[in-house]
């Protein structure tokens, strides 16, 4: 029998052979034009999942992108371990900001670059291969369950039913992730808590057609101008929230949870310099790591209207959009966050123009508890490989589909996530260290173990 290092260290060009094969399927769910490569990356997956040594491998279909099911049951008697992860990646461009193609994963100074890989491809597939070792080496100590999702990235519109239709087949003790951040090598960590998602998209619309802005400008309002005006004031002088109620539910944090929340190793200067900004902003009293993990936000993703192309165009628009987003804490729920925008933005908006309001997907928070056998076992196991003992964090991401879990399968996650903040994730460049990849294939068998133990 080998021990994992050992197996890594044999195996290492295949397993990253491996991953750039599944790196290279562009596996786009916000684009229906790459349908058939989603379903490619899915009967990829399936088959990876049959060769590392699950006994049951579906590529189960759904309305909208399959989900793929495996598993291997062992003993009934052992607890069971369901992975969670996503093949779906976000879309690539503007691909002319990427180094090398989005989907002809390179390595350069360490790094897998490609779209996916660290988001997720290259994090789930840290754990067939894992469980690879641990079939392979009769090292299996747990049941376990895959259950890999394609549509993470648009909301997990179909897994909500998927989940609610099998919940006997995915029953299990403990639902393990790999789809967060760690702090670094040198500091693992551990995320105990995910932000949920307000997101709406708005249209302010003023003439009933583009005009002439010489002829028309200064006497009609710009739909344009009035958007800008109305997005600046959803922030007030002090960075927070101006829309009345947003608050109300949102749990505030003791002073001892601050204060132990703010030991995480953090270097404003590099943060800085990493990406290339002069000065810090936010919400006033409260430092980064708070603003980017307790504390709520409002984006504005994408805004738009008038003339965009090449040159110049004089134009008054006679609609201009945008995007924006909320990032929700316990205890703020979605659809109210989502209600109290809605009423805010109609309200605040002038005669000149009228709004509309849309809503998209969204989803609630979650914090993952800290004193669970399985949170133990990942510290443990986290310990063993890296030499050192993780720090809980709070992540500023959203992943929707927690909350449903927890509700659903009564079942607490375990977020063990490999990847660093600064993966470009969702962004140009994305890329993921070889070594996360590889310390994560180490991780994760000892995690069984440890979990296994702790169980009895
Ligand atoms: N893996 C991310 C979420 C994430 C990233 C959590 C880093 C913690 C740290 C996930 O794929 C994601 O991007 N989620 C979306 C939400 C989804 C509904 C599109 C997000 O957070 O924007
Ligand atoms: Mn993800
Ligand atoms: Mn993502």
């Amino acid at each position: 029998m080998q021990t994992i290092q050992e197996y890594v260290q044999s195996n290492k060009d295949r397993f990253l052979e491996e991953l750039f094969a599944l790196l290279r399927f562009p596996s786009v769910s916000a684009d229906p034009q790459f349908k058939n490569d989603i379903i490619k990356t899915a009967d990829f997956v399936a088959e990876k999942l049959r060769s590392a040594g699950a006994d049951i491998v579906e590529v189960c279909p759904t309305a909208g992108n399959p989900i793929i099911y495996g598993e291997k049951i062992i003993d009934p008697t052992l607890p069971t371990v369901l992975i969670y992860g996503h093949y779906d990646v976000q879309p690539a461009d503007p691909l002319e900001l990427w180094d090398t193609p989005p989907f002809e994963p390179t390595i350069r100074e360490g790094k897998i670059y490609a779209r996916g890989a660290a988001d997720d491809k290259g994090q789930f597939y840290m754990h067939v291969k894992a469980f690879e070792y641990m079939t392979a080496n009769d090292a299996l100590s747990c049941n376990v369950k895959f259950m890999i999702e394609g549509e993470e990235e648009v909301g997990s519109v179909n897994l909500g039913t998927f989940v609610k239709e099998n919940r006997e087949r995915l029953k299990n003790d403990v639902i393990v992730i790999s789809d967060t951040s760690m702090i670094s090598l040198e500091q693992p960590s551990l995320e105990t808590g995910l932000r949920g998602l307000s997101y709406v998209e708005v249209e302010v619309t003023g003439p009933n057609r583009d005009l002439h802005s010489g002829v028309y400008g200064g006497a009609v309002a710009n739909p344009a101008t009035i958007l800008a005006k109305l997005i600046a004031s959803l922030h007030d002088q002090n960075n927070h929230i101006a829309i009345p109620g947003f608050y109300d539910d949102v749990v505030e944090l003791s002073q001892k949870e601050r204060v132990a929340l703010n030991q995480a190793p953090f270097d404003v200067q590099t943060y800085k310099e990493d990406l290339g900004v002069a000065e810090l902003w936010g919400e006033d009293g409260y430092t980064t790591i708070e603003r980017t993990g307790i504390r709520p936000t409002l984006e504005v993703n994408g805004m738009w209207g008038g003339y965009i192309g090449e040159g110049a165009k004089t134009v008054l628009p006679s609609s201009a959009f945008a995007k924006i987003s909320m990032r929700l804490v316990p205890n703020q729920d979605s659809h109210r966050i989502t209600e109290l925008f809605k009423n805010h933005f109609e309200k605040t908006a002038p005669k000149y123009v009228t709004v509309k309001v849309t809503p998209h997907h969204g989803g609630e928070p979650v914090v993952t508890p800290t004193d669970s056998i399985a949170y133990k076992a990942a510290e443990k196991a986290l310990e063993e490989a890296f030499g050192k003992k993780p720090i809980p964090t709070r992540g500023g991401g959203s992943i929707p589909i927690v909350a449903l879990f927890e509700k659903e399968l009564n079942v607490k996650t375990v977020l063990l996530g490999f990847g660093l903040d600064s993966d470009n994730l969702h962004s140009p460049n994305e890329k993921y260290g070889v070594e996360n990849y590889l310390m994560g294939i180490q991780t994760i068998p000892a995690f069984f173990k440890y979990y296994a133990e702790l169980s009895k």
